[in-house]
């Protein structure tokens, strides 16, 4: 039997530190390779600069490290992405297409692709959001992540690739701050609370959005990467769900631990990317092909948030 080596692109990001960290628990340190194009900021052996963008270095270090299975977070998240459309959608689309061609010429084992809420649009129905809908994304990473999962599917069914894939929520993590995202204030509004600083929010306090806490994020993708084949019957990319809130409420919450902490509101560009989301997600499929279900609300996770920033303070 191969030995599992796994390589995780954009692994310095928000999610790839949490994921390393797990994967690595599982697998054994040397088995699971960071790379990322930003030098790490914490101690992540065993790590190595790859730009997603230079495929020939991508193959050959997937070639010369024996690699598995791909974990590929490398992306230009919505907010960042509308900085520069053209370059988001080269690194977003093309960094997943050497990413599917490395399975398919190397004969991987697996791929993890993470899509996102960002995928549904105005005339997708914002409450309880199907797995099937209309999907019509205004900005260029939902474009980006749409059109990449049916790239995924079309890679499962053309040549096999065992691809897998979650539309993400906003997450919400204390490992590290970030950046780039429309649903960041939620962090951003834990971090101010326990500076003691005020916060002005980028949204409307009455916004709500699709939200995860990141324990939940790293379960629910270690569970499914790790389900038998046979029970991912979604091959573009699985609804997930665990909470949905808006600023006022997070506010509100986190009052009850900071008295003092002040909100104000000041819309920005993010407002509009924001609207047309959705605010709450079915996840029924996830549920039942592989049994996933979520741990924290919005009320345990503030708990939990707040132990550990103020353990690492
Ligand atoms: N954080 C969220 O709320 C969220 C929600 C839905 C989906 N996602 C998806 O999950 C993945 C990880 O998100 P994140 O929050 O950790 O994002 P992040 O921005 O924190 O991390 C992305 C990483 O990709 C790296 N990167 C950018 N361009 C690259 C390139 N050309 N080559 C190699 N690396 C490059 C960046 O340096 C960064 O470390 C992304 O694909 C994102 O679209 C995130």
């Amino acid at each position: 039997m191969k030995e599992t080596r796994i390589l995780l692109t954009g692994a310095n990001g928000q999610i790839g530190t949490a994921l390393t960290k797990a994967l690595r628990n599982i697998h054994g340190k040397e088995n699971v390779i960071a790379t990322d194009i930003t030098e790490p900021k914490q101690e992540n052996y065993p790590f190595d600069f790859i730009d997603i963008l230079n495929k020939t270095r991508l193959r050959e270090y997937v070639g010369d490290y024996k690699v598995t299975q791909i974990y590929h977070l490398a992306a230009i998240l919505s907010a960042n992405g509308e900085v520069n459309p053209r370059k988001t959608w080269e690194v977003n689309l093309n960094g997943l297409l050497s990413i599917l061609d490395c399975a398919k010429d190397f004969e991987l084992d697996k791929i993890f692709f993470p899509s996102t809420i960002a995928v549904y649009g105005r005339s997708t129905p914002r409450q309880f959001t199907p797995q099937h809908t209309s999907l019509e994304p205004e900005t260029v990473y939902g474009m980006s992540k749409l059109s990449g999962e049916l790239w995924c599917n079309y890679y499962y069914k053309r040549y096999g690739i065992d691809v897998r894939s979650l539309r993400y929520p906003g997450i919400i993590g204390y490992d590290s701050i970030p950046s780039g995202g429309t649903t960041d204030y939620a962090v951003e509004m834990f971090h101010a609370a326990i500076a003691d600083q005020p916060y002005e929010c980028f949204l409307k306090e009455d916004t709500f959005l699709p939200m995860m806490y990141m324990p939940d994020a790293i379960e629910a993708t270690i569970k499914m990467m790790e389900s038998p084949k046979e029970k991912i019957k979604i091959r573009s990319s699985y609804n997930l769900s665990a909470m949905s809130f808006s600023p006022a409420q997070l506010k509100n919450q986190i009052l009850n631990y900071y008295p003092n902490l002040k909100v104000s509101y000041k819309p920005d560009f993010r407002q509009d990317i924001a609207s047309s989301w959705s605010e709450s997600i079915d996840d029924t499929r996830a549920q039942q092909d592989w049994g996933w279900k979520s741990k924290f609300d919005i009320h345990k996770m503030t708990i939990d948030m707040i132990e550990n920033l103020k353990s690492e303070k």
